[in-house]
């Protein structure tokens, strides 16, 4: 029984394969954005994994989210066994969705205002206390993230137009300490936390190979984490939503919140936190999607 592994950009899909082949799982990759469906076929057997992500439009792949939304509804209208499936994938592509999700659920979010297309950006800037930040619904990679110290600071700046018209305006969470905490979760379990440096790292964040900065790490395993409360907390919520392998970001502020931001469900696994890690999050991703195939 095959995986099929659903997704836009080839050069993530190294760890994943090395990891696919070590556990002996059948694979391939299925890279979207242009092709034929044939609606009437039935899919191939197999277990499907959507890691689709919203910044895909970045790399010169205008329509595979949309490709992604037409193969997701037609492998569960056939049955398949899809993980991180047509729900998430709306998930994924908005953040707005998942702040929304995240504060019914009970989470301590950021104050935020979506603003869309022309409407008042600086009128909605103005009813948050400054400073602010202004980010892209629609995502990744720290895209169109920016902080504003005052209302006429964004008023002089020029932004870059977001992909969905939707931008947010935000209440910047000050860290206590300079960094965010992301953890990763796989098939109901914990992989493990990592920090980022955001004291050097600013707001571009992208764990993957691929965007590593020059210099010292900007990951770091954070260590003692597995009984965290927010851990059961992040299950519970990935297990509601259908959500079998997400990254979930927090930031904890001085006095003593602890305030989830973002939902990442097409994780890449740092390099350095992978080699020194008791977990790999490759590794329990084929280990759950073998665990789905042998169903
Ligand atoms: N409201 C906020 N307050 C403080 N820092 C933020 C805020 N939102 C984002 N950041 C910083 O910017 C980074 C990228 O923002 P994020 O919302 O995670 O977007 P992306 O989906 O592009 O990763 C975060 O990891 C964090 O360091
Ligand atoms: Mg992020």
């Amino acid at each position: 029984m095959s995986i099929h592994v659903l997704h836009e950009n080839p050069e993530w899909y190294p760890p994943f394969a090395a990891a696919f082949d070590a556990e002996g799982v059948e694979h391939r990759q299925w890279l979207l954005g242009e092709g034929t469906l044939d609606l009437d076929a039935p899919p191939p057997p197999g277990v499907y994994w959507s890691r689709m992500s919203a910044s895909s439009h970045t790399r010169g792949h205008a329509f595979a989210k949309d490709h992604t939304r037409a193969v997701l509804s037609w492998l569960e209208a056939a049955g398949r066994r899809v993980v991180n499936g047509r729900r998430v994938l709306e998930l994924e592509m908005s953040k707005a969705d998942q702040l929304t999700a995240l504060r019914a659920a009970g989470f301590d979010v950021p104050r935020t205002i979506a603003v869309v297309g022309s409407g008042d950006l600086l009128g909605a800037a103005g009813k948050l206390p400054a400073p602010f930040v202004v980010k892209h619904n629609q995502g990744g990679k720290g895209l169109g993230v920016r902080r504003f110290d005052s209302v006429e600071e964004l008023a002089d700046a020029t932004l870059e137009p977001p992909v969905d018209g939707i931008t947010l305006v935000q209440e910047y969470v000050r860290p206590a300490h300079p960094h965010i905490t992301r953890v990763e979760v796989v098939g109901g379990e914990l992989v493990y936390a990592i920090t980022a440096d955001v004291a050097r790292g600013g707001f571009e964040l992208c764990p993957a190979d691929a965007c590593a900065a020059t210099g010292p790490p900007l990951f770091a395993l954070r260590e003692d984490f597995d009984d965290h409360p927010i851990v059961a907390r992040y299950l519970d919520f990935a297990r509601r939503h259908g959500i079998g392998i997400a990254g979930f970001e927090f930031i904890e502020t001085a006095d003593g919140r602890l305030v989830t931001y973002d939902i990442n469900t097409n994780t890449n696994y740092n390099p350095d936190v992978e080699a020194v890690a008791p977990r790999s999050g490759p590794r329990m991703i084929a280990r759950f999607l073998a665990g789905e195939a042998g169903r």
